[in-house]
């Protein structure tokens, strides 16, 4: 059989997977089962994408980590602005569903998490609510013992002849990347000497900006649809959510602007 655009896409697998669970179904759940399955597409191809950036850092390929950077903060923008097509899902509508979803929630998304650990936000207590023969579970254990993004950009870093200590190097990857004032001095230098590096840290800041973006729209989105309800995984809901809002990929790169 020759190949087709639905053979080629998976459509007829892909477009059996939206199974709504209320019954009589509830009009809204559809959107709200397309929508999470869409976000979940957009974080695999992030993941994909922020690999290639990683090898880009460490192959010192600045034009490869610009173009894929700037992929990556335009997918950043399409996931925060998706947020308002749910919005137009009122409280009534969405209570009128929300038992049936048990204790699933967006908590135990393990490509979010897999994208916090690429990050360098490794938080290894967050596998405990993963099975240990979820299939999902190796995966995120890889992620959370390999060198983050912010590692490989210590090693691009390192070839501009920044003076990365010997402990950011050799330390322990499994536990968050955190902010150095060595790194920021070779930060200052290079943003007042190289404009060509200039562009790939402004779009690693614009990446950045975007994700602290999709966390706050994510919060509001929570609070005007179920205020001061708990989450159905289990957490306070919005106030656990408002406690990440302002945490920083690059803190680095953050730390040193009013020195610029
Ligand atoms: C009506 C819409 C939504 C509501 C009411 C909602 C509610 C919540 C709540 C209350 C939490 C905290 C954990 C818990 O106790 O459940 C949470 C976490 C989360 N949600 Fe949503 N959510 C909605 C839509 C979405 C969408 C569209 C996504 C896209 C993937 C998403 C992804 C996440 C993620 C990744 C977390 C974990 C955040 C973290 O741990 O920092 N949520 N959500």
């Amino acid at each position: 059989m020759s190949l087709t655009y639905s053979t080629y896409l998976g459509l007829n697998d892909l477009l059996q997977l939206q199974q709504p669970r209320s019954s009589p179904p509830e009009h809204d759940e559809m959107l709200f089962i397309v929508i999470h399955q869409t976000y979940e597409l957009w974080f695999k191809l992030v993941l994909h994408e922020l690999d290639k950036v990683k090898r880009d850092f460490s192959a010192g390929d600045l034009y490869g980590a610009i173009h894929t950077m700037r992929r990556c903060r335009t997918i950043m923008k399409t996931l925060v602005a998706q947020i308002d097509i749910l919005e137009t899902m009122t409280p009534m509508s969405f209570t009128s569903f929300r038992d049936r979803l048990e204790t699933s929630s967006g908590f135990q998304s393990s490509q979010y998490r897999e994208l916090e650990f690429v990050l360098g936000y490794k938080r290894p207590a967050m596998m405990k609510f993963f099975k240990a023969d979820d299939p999902a579970a190796p995966v995120m254990q890889k992620r959370l013992n390999e060198r983050s993004l912010v590692d490989h950009f210590y090693d691009f870093l390192k070839l501009h002849d920044v003076d990365v200590p010997e402990s950011l190097m050799k330390r322990d990857v499994s536990q968050p990347n955190e902010a150095n004032e060595h790194v920021q001095e070779g930060l200052l230098r290079l943003y007042t000497s190289r404009p060509d590096l200039v562009i790939l840290f402004e779009a690693m800041t614009d990446f950045d900006e975007g994700l602290q973006e999709w966390r706050y729209r994510h919060v509001k989105l929570v609070e005007r649809t179920i205020g001061a309800k708990h989450g159905t995984g289990g957490s306070l809901g919005v106030e656990f959510l408002k406690k990440s809002l302002f945490l920083p990929v690059f803190a680095d790169l953050w730390a040193i602007r009013h020195k610029l």
